[in-house]
């Protein structure tokens, strides 16, 4: 393995509270999850995403936190997480955590001061104005479940800014205090042992808000703090930012433009992940084909983490209104389906009509594409949504481990589950369990074990470059190649649904004996590269050569 980890993770996100129950009361806890790493080990992954696991009224799912410096008490202890932290390095497992500091909960003891008079030592933590500004119905987050972004507060006789919900105010990153609040948050959990954080919304925590000016100016400054700060109290912890913003201020994000990657060491590829969506929905690469090519050049260290579905809606803002309606037709018919003016709370599986040729063509692919991957609970056993719940909790049921009730998540009156199992239809738990597909070596869950293994194997995808091969294809199929110090390998992925063959012969002179290494099915020798059959939604992963020293 490089020297930078993450270049070559396989990150797991999970909620602590719809993952595994260990005491029987209906919510999933860090006891849980510990008894699962041995699962997660043997799936292959390397690090850990853990949702907010800190104390919170767990109004937006943990998003709004009352006490940085604890964990949830649903959850358990600290003294049961520096457990799990243990467990999963002797497993070689690395956890990061969500850093969650654009916002507060409004039931957090600083808010609770700051709106109580105007001379309480954290007043200026928060975001106020005097006046009702002119944009307070600008910039909403969730439109359709917020209407506002200044609320005003009758305890303070003043209105206050929130991004996002309600009850989640702002903090005042201006305010030195503030920063140096944050940087105490993220020693602390190092110190215990996290090898980083995923940071939530970062275009907002640089936010300098003023009243009435809904384009306020970013503070660049506080990421390059924060990274220097973070890097030397733990040399290898990572920041993993979620920045959904136009790719042209990406860049900024990375590095402060001098070459050095000196802020956030990885991005989630939003811009990507809508491309994927839309050349999945139309059958055809070409979305994948530009986003590789309109990639802005990263400075070094910098890194994309892929994904496919996380914990939010798929966003499909950043493509045209003709796009995304191509992809709503696809993807997301109803309109219960749809959330935000702008996305689909499903789960992938559903969205690609359960077909499991298609499942896992695009999972190879998003696997095979440059950066880390993200994998969300659950995909791996391709489970569905519950869209009789409400929002972005349609694709947060409970983790489906077996034909037990309560789908083996607990064992508590199923009124009492955090929410319910899915246990109506194709993606019922009776269905669709982790105990059912353990001992199919056919399952999904098998081929996600197999295929993170082949990916472990071939390092130049997360560390090396990424190019599509421009050579003619018949519709539907992508060619693209890694190249790194450990070799080159090719990937072909068949969008469409008619059988083809392909021609590569040209790369031919760079191979020494080029070997399918995760295919969709048998398809016999690669040969010269001049005939390689690729059936519909197939796909074929083939090692052109290793590196001099591999
Ligand atoms: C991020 C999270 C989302 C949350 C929001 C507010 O976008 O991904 O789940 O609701 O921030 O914290």
């Amino acid at each position: 393995m490089g020297d930078r980890w993450y270049s070559e993770a396989v990150v797991y996100c999970l909620d602590i509270d719809t993952y595994a129950d260990s005491d029987g009361d209906g919510v999933g806890d860090i006891r849980g999850l510990i008894g699962r790493l041995d699962y997660l080990a043997r799936l292959g992954v390397t690090c850990l995403w853990l949702h907010p696991i800190h104390p919170s009224p767990n109004r937006d799912d943990g998003y709004d936190v009352t006490d940085f410096y604890n964990v949830d008490p649903r959850f358990g202890t600290l003294g049961d997480f520096a457990e799990l932290l243990h467990q999963a390095q002797n497993r070689g497992i690395r956890v990061i955590i969500d850093l969650v500091v654009n916002h507060t909960s409004d039931e957090h003891p600083w808010f609770q001061s700051a709106r109580s008079s105007p001379d309480s030592p954290y007043r200026d933590w928060y975001v106020w104005s005097d006046h009702e500004p002119d944009d307070r119905h600008q910039g909403m987050v969730f439109p359709g479940e917020q209407h506002e972004t200044w609320s005003y507060d009758r305890t303070a006789k003043a209105w206050y800014y929130h991004r996002f919900y309600r009850y989640q105010p702002d903090l005042n990153m201006a305010n030195p205090k503030v920063r140096e609040e944050v940087k105490k948050i993220v020693s602390f959990w190092l110190q215990l042992g996290v090898s980083g954080f995923r940071m939530d919304a970062v275009p907002f925590i640089i936010e300098l808000t003023e009243p009435g000016n809904p384009n306020s100016p970013k503070d660049f400054e506080f990421l390059t703090e924060l990274r220097q700060h973070v890097q030397w109290r733990r040399g290898d912890a990572v920041l993993l930012a979620e920045a959904n913003v136009e790719p042209d201020q990406l860049p900024t994000f990375f590095g402060d433009g001098s070459g050095s990657g000196n802020r956030l060491h990885m991005l989630f590829d939003f811009m990507l992940n809508g491309r994927l969506m839309l050349a999945l929905a139309r059958q055809d690469p070409e979305p994948v084909i530009e986003a590789l090519r309109d990639t802005p050049t990263l400075p070094t260290g910098g890194q994309w983490a892929t994904f496919l579905r996380n914990h939010d809606e798929i966003d499909l803002s950043r493509l045209t209104a003709e796009q995304r309606n191509q992809v709503y037709a696809e993807f997301g018919p109803d309109e219960e389906m749809r959330i935000y003016d702008r996305g689909i709370r499903r789960r992938l599986a559903p969205m690609l009509g359960n077909d499991r040729r298609r499942v896992e063509l695009a999972y190879a692919l998003q696997f095979s594409l440059r950066g880390t991957p993200v994998l969300r609970y659950g995909e791996e056993i391709g489970m569905g949504e519950d869209l009789s719940l409400p929002g972005r909790h349609a694709i947060r049921t409970p983790m489906q481990w077996s034909y037990k009730e309560n789908a083996g998540f607990s064992t508590a009156e199923p009124e009492k589950l955090v929410r319910p199992v899915i246990d109506k239809g194709d993606f019922s738990y009776q269905k669709v369990n982790v105990t059912a597909q353990r001992s199919d070596p056919k399952s999904l869950l098998a081929w996600f074990e197999r295929m993170i293994g082949t990916l472990r194997e071939a390092p130049e995808i997360g560390s090396g470059s990424t190019t599509h091969i421009d050579v003619p294809m018949p519709p539907g199929v992508l060619a693209h190649r890694a190249d790194g110090p450990t070799g080159t390998m090719i990937f072909l992925h068949n969008l469409g649904t008619e059988d083809v063959e392909v021609d590569l012969s040209s790369l031919a002179p760079e191979a020494d004996l080029p070997i399918d290494v995760l295919t969709d099915r048998g398809y016999g020798e690669v040969g010269k590269l001049d005939s390689l059959k690729l059936a519909g939604y197939g796909y074929r992963w083939i090692r052109l050569c290793r590196g001099a020293a591999f």
